[in-house]
């Protein structure tokens, strides 16, 4: 009975989109986003963009000229939830002088502030939450005949994701969310109250998205995941596992490549690692965030691991794999964090040879524990102080890491051309994810080559064409 149900309700809802669009598409608009954020809001997106084009929506870059002007929010960080109102201002600014046009707002700002947004945004025509992106033909509908929209809920639509077209940007990478929200509740982060618990996508419904990826001409395919080796755990099925699903993938014919981000320290299985080993379209490249270099700032953040962990599992990693990067996260100046475990994570950073991390000051976030430790939070100067002595330790161990390959050959992907004093340089990623620049009049964007790497910089190498 609740499977006709079901096969009833999507019928009519496939159904009300082809008619939608049909009669939508006489009339074209203008659709500008502003996304800020994570992969996963560069994915969701193309993924609006995408939704919107049924219904007449063409995406524009010059934010002048739109109809419907939408921010993607990001807030990880009061910074980023800032940037978001401060542009929702600018943009309330032109309606003014431009009351047509309508705005939206999405993302986890809007996943976490809900409906209070239009007491500090008045004109927001439509805010939506991270689960209601599927709602979308719904709410364009209504915003267009002049309604105030609020479509926040905290369970998520489900869809089948590919019955809905997706917009992508880039032109050689594309990503595939295969599992969206967290479990783990660090102390000090919003994720787990802005995109929910984990959710894992069938394995049918990626592989059919990688399918037709490779089909459009895509050389890469970007698993992501805010947790992205706990892919499958929901499923109560121990063959679903990010390992399965990257061997399956693997398979795939043509000639691409794979990723993963972003890897939790202690999901990351043995199994995982053989995948990684066996599966000649898989990259060798980790990402996997530490936090902090100190067991007892580790304890405090609720990160499931401790210093020594972690130490072994890239020991583990760059044992198998030595031409590997692995990357990392860090936060400064976490509430309470003493003089000496900063040094912990100075000294980790070195010791470990990250090949690259990202750096952040602590920022409190609302619903969080950490947030609430008042009593015991530093300073701005304090953090600041110790984020620049992070990022000058970033800086010198990331040299370190690109001055190993020089002297070595690794095989790159082509993902944009730029112009230097007359001369064509071609803009590549390797395997591991190091930036490489070359010349090269025999390639082109989405070529696959060997580059001989012959100089390191901070953040790239530059090598010349090989075979
Ligand atoms: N799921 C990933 C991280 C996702 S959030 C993991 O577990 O590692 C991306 C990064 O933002 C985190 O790795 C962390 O370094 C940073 N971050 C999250 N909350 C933060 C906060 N309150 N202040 C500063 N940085 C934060
Ligand atoms: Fe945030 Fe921690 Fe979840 Fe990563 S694992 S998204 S840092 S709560
Ligand atoms: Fe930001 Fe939400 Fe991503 S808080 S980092 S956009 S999951």
């Amino acid at each position: 009975m609740l499977l006709l149900k079901y096969i009833i309700i999507q019928t009519v809802k496939q159904f009300d989109l082809k008619i939608r669009c049909l009669l939508y598409n006489q009339n074209m608009k203008k659709l500008y986003i502003e996304t800020l954020g994570c992969q996963m809001n560069k994915s969701d997106s193309e993924r609006i963009a995408g939704i919107l084009s049924h219904f007449g929506y063409e995406e524009i870059t010059d934010e002048k000229d739109a109809d419907l002007l939408i921010i993607n929010t990001c807030s990880i960080r009061q910074l980023s939830a800032d940037k978001a109102y401060s542009q929702l201002g600018v943009w309330g600014k032109r309606k003014k002088t431009h009351p047509d046009i309508k705005i939206g707002i999405c993302g986890c700002v809007a996943q976490q502030d809900k409906a209070s947004i239009r007491k500090r945004a008045p004109y927001v025509d439509l805010i939506f939450g991270t689960h209601n992106i599927y709602e979308l033909p719904t709410l364009i509908k209504r915003i267009e005949n002049g309604e105030k929209v609020c479509a926040i809920t905290n369970n998520p639509v489900i869809c089948n994701q590919n019955d809905f077209k997706i917009q992508r940007k880039d032109s050689v990478n594309a990503w595939i969310p295969i599992i969206e929200g967290c479990n783990n509740f660090c102390t000090y982060c919003v994720v787990p109250f802005t995109r929910g618990r984990e959710r894992s996508r069938r394995p049918e419904e990626i592989i059919e998205e990688a399918k037709n990826i490779i089909k459009q001409g895509f050389k890469e395919i970007t698993l992501l995941g805010q947790n992205v080796d706990s892919y499958g755990k929901d499923f109560n099925d121990k063959n679903i596992t990010l390992a399965n699903l990257l061997r399956e993938l693997n398979k795939l014919e043509g000639e691409f490549r794979i990723r993963f981000v972003t890897s939790y320290p202690s999901d990351i299985t043995d199994d995982l690692i053989d995948a990684v080993e066996e599966c000649s379209k898989v990259c060798k490249y980790f990402h996997i965030p530490m936090q902090s270099g100190n067991s007892h700032i580790l304890e405090e953040m609720n990160r499931h691991y401790t210093k020594q962990q972690y130490y072994e599992i890239v020991k583990k990693i760059r044992n198998r794999f030595p031409d590997v990067a692995i990357t990392s996260d860090f936060i400064a100046g976490f509430p309470g964090e003493t003089e000496e475990e900063f040094q912990d994570t100075l000294d980790a950073m070195e010791e470990l040879e990250l090949d690259y991390s990202n750096t952040a000051a602590y920022s409190p976030r609302a619903f969080t524990k950490a947030g609430k430790m008042t009593d015991k939070f530093l300073s701005e100067e304090v953090k600041y102080e110790r984020l620049n002595r992070l990022n000058e330790k970033n800086r010198e161990v990331c040299l370190k890491s690109n001055e190993k390959f020089v002297g070595k050959t690794l095989k790159v992907l082509v993902e944009s051309k730029t112009e230097k004093d007359g001369k064509i340089i071609l803009n590549s990623r390797a395997d591991n994810n190091k930036i490489v620049h070359f010349e090269d009049e025999t390639k082109d964007v989405g070529d696959f080559t060997n580059v001989k790497i012959n100089k390191a910089q901070t953040w790239c190498l530059y090598g010349e064409p090989t075979v």
